[in-house]
């Protein structure tokens, strides 16, 4: 379920049903993103949340500016598969879920293992598989979510939950 975050110039989502743990948020933004903090984003925080937001590759974190400042586009929507992990797209994606509704994502990671237990996501089930395919190598930050490269923690002990 995505959660909104708001301050007077922007507002924050994030959804834990789709995040992989890489860390780019809490490595990029540590005074807006805090684990143990309730809220734990704090928008007005830091200055440089849209960089971090974009980086964020599972689009679990998204933003709308209220400020009237630019937002998140893009003119193509592009896919590249990660090494040894899911498809990386970026740009305009639409996700039709089960129940007939359709969310619009800006960035996703898209299982390719197969084994993927929250499709069209991934949900990192291809480290436990130890699944093998070239790609692009994604840079893993180490952080309390994620305290070995190949172990997450689990959702349900994500303090973010
Ligand atoms: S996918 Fe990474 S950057 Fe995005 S919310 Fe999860 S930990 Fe943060
Ligand atoms: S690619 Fe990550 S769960 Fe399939």
């Amino acid at each position: 379920m995505r959660k909104t975050y708001r301050s007077t110039d922007v507002e924050v989502t994030f959804d834990l049903g789709i995040c992989i743990h890489v860390g780019e948020c809490l490595r990029g933004e540590p005074a807006v993103f805090q684990l143990e903090r309730r809220p734990w984003i704090l928008p007005d925080a830091g200055g440089a949340i849209a960089e971090v937001i974009h980086r964020c590759p599972s689009g679990a974190l998204q933003y709308r500016r209220l400020d009237g400042g630019p937002e998140e586009t893009y003119e193509t929507t592009t896919a590249t598969p990660i090494k040894n992990g899911p498809l990386l797209v970026v740009g305009d994606i639409d996700v039709r879920h089960e129940d007939g509704t359709v969310e619009r994502l800006p960035r996703a990671t898209l299982c390719r293992c197969g084994q993927s237990r929250n499709k069209p996501f991934c949900d990192n089930e291809h480290l436990r598989i130890k699944f093998e395919a070239p790609g692009a190598q994604l840079k893993i930050h180490l952080t309390p979510v994620r305290p070995r490269e190949d172990e997450p923690i689990q959702k349900a002990a994500d303090p973010r939950a």
